[in-house]
């Protein structure tokens, strides 16, 4: 509407209304950048890596003193959980909250019975064990509860955490990766407050859910890194429940993209500015030159579209997110090598089958999340190309389980480098077009969904999302079995 005014008056409204949050240069970065601990595992009998996951309520100091939050094994977020491909992996997990829950592990391929969607809730003072063979290239992972309604509430209380995959094969040994030190995991999320306790009315009544006016960065507000090496690896995970973040460095340096949601790339890409939705994960190397320091921000990730409820959306807002801090002699750092991954492309003309998916403002083909329908049946081992449109101006996030797919292009072009490797989850621009190409699951499961949604949490509790199950050959029907 505003758009569409001119004169005084109006321009006065638009500066008011228009006002995003901006906190750069405003943060006092006081706090070091608390690490989530490598989350400690045993081996048993059969030779499976064992981890033990606790979701818990407790107290945490997020820069207001303390108040109440939710974590695994703690009292906000998890551990970093970490295992090699061809490993079995096991995760016995208990829920000690008062409320059901479930973990999914996105990004994760595995059996739909292990993947922790809303159909199997850990019932409050229950426990569930997760098993699957790990077999996919090195990536940066996570894992975040999934229950039926409830998960944006869960993982803004602070139910998240990253799962880092190991394969020689896929890493590059070039790239710094002493955990904690030149690794370093960044797990973004914003939060709002009420006085000392996490709130989560946000800050402007909001259509993508809370929007919060203060940045965490694994827990931690206002902090700084000690960066001993001349490159540094920064795992971004954007796990917040609503927000989109477009990163940059506060001096604008380039910084080179070298991994996506499910891998690295095939080479180092330099950029200056990478947009992250909801979900989404990026590795990127920055070089640092000895005693400086920089901060990594996030200016306006939405500037360019001029939908009337940008505002509401976040997309004028900036923040201070990460200062890095430099010794005053930094260790050599192995130069990046010039290639990581060779990606090999799925065809198109391999497809078995071709699906079309409109998002809407809260509807996917006009259905919200029925957990009795299924969307797609897919035969197994079979690959396919999705067409997803959002045919909306709100922003969404798109999400599908068990798969990393590749984008083919973006309203018909090819997509940028950003788009150009392994990914679970993709930014859905306004009024764009996107179509992806997956194989899908060897594991076939009449009896189990998994989901494709948006990962905007509110729009996903509010039923924003589908099921697809894999069966064994085609004509198979799904006889879904759940409770
Ligand atoms: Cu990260 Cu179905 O979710
Ligand atoms: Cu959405």
């Amino acid at each position: 509407l505003l758009l569409l005014c001119g004169g005084g008056v109006a321009a006065i409204t638009w500066s008011f209304t228009r006002a995003g949050i901006d906190t750069t240069g405003k943060v006092e970065f006081e706090r070091a950048l608390r690490i989530p601990p490598l989350a400690q595992s045993t081996v048993d009998k059969d030779g499976r890596r064992v981890f033990e996951l606790r979701a818990q309520a407790g107290e945490s100091d997020l820069g207001h003193g303390a108040t109440r939050t939710w974590g695994y094994n703690g009292s906000y977020l998890g551990p970093t959980l970490r295992a090699e491909r061809g490993e079995q992996v096991v995760v016995n997990i208990r829920n000690g909250l008062g409320e059901s829950t479930t973990v999914h592990w996105h990004g994760m391929h595995l059996p739909a019975q292990a993947d922790g969607g809303p159909h199997r809730p850990i019932v409050a003072g229950g426990s569930f064990q997760a098993a699957w063979k790990l077999d996919q290239p090195a990536a940066t992972l996570w894992y975040h509860p999934h229950p039926d309604q409830r998960t944006e509430a869960q993982v803004y209380r602070g139910l998240a955490g990253m799962f880092i995959t190991d394969d020689p094969a896929t890493d590059s040994a070039a790239l710094p990766h002493e955990y904690g030190v030149d690794d370093v995991p960044v797990i973004v999320q914003d939060k709002d407050f009420d006085g000392s306790q996490l709130s989560m009315s946000g800050r402007f009544g909001s259509d993508i859910g809370v929007l919060g006016d203060e940045i965490l960065v694994n827990g931690t507000p206002g902090p700084y890194l000690d960066v001993p090496t001349e490159l540094v690896r920064l795992r971004l995970l954007n796990g917040s429940t609503a927000r989109i973040y477009n990163f940059t460095f506060s001096d604008g340096r380039p910084f080179a993209l070298v991994g996506t949601d499910g891998g690295l790339l095939e080479e180092p890409y330099p950029m200056r500015q990478l947009r992250l939705s909801v979900g989404e994960r990026a590795e990127i190397v920055v070089a640092m030159q000895p005693g400086e320091r920089v901060t990594l921000r996030s200016v306006k990730p939405l500037p360019e579209f001029d939908f009337g409820n940008r505002k509401f959306n976040g997309g004028d807002d900036s923040f201070d997110v990460l200062q890095l801090r430099a010794a005053p002699a930094l260790r050599k750092s192995t130069a990046l090598p010039k290639t990581l991954v060779a990606t090999p492309r799925l065809d198109p003309k391999q497809a078995a089958k071709t699906r079309d998916f409109t998002f809407s403002d809260r509807e996917i083909n006009d259905d919200r999340m029925d957990m009795e329908r299924v969307d797609a049946v897919v035969v197994k081992n079979t690959i396919e190309v999705w067409n997803v449109r959002n045919g909306h101006d709100t922003p969404h996030s798109f999400h599908i389980h068990d798969v990393q797919f590749q984008v083919l292009t973006v309203d018909g072009a090819a997509p940028p480098p950003q788009l150009g490797g392994w990914k679970d989850t993709i930014f859905l621009e306004p009024r764009k077009r996107y179509s992806v190409i997956a194989r899908f699951s060897d594991y076939a499961d009449p009896t189990t969904a998994y989901m494709f949604h948006c990962h905007v949490l509110k729009h996903e509790d509010e039923g924003m999302m589908g099921q697809f199950v894999i069966v064994e050959k085609a004509g198979d029907k799904p006889r879904l079995a759940h409770g």
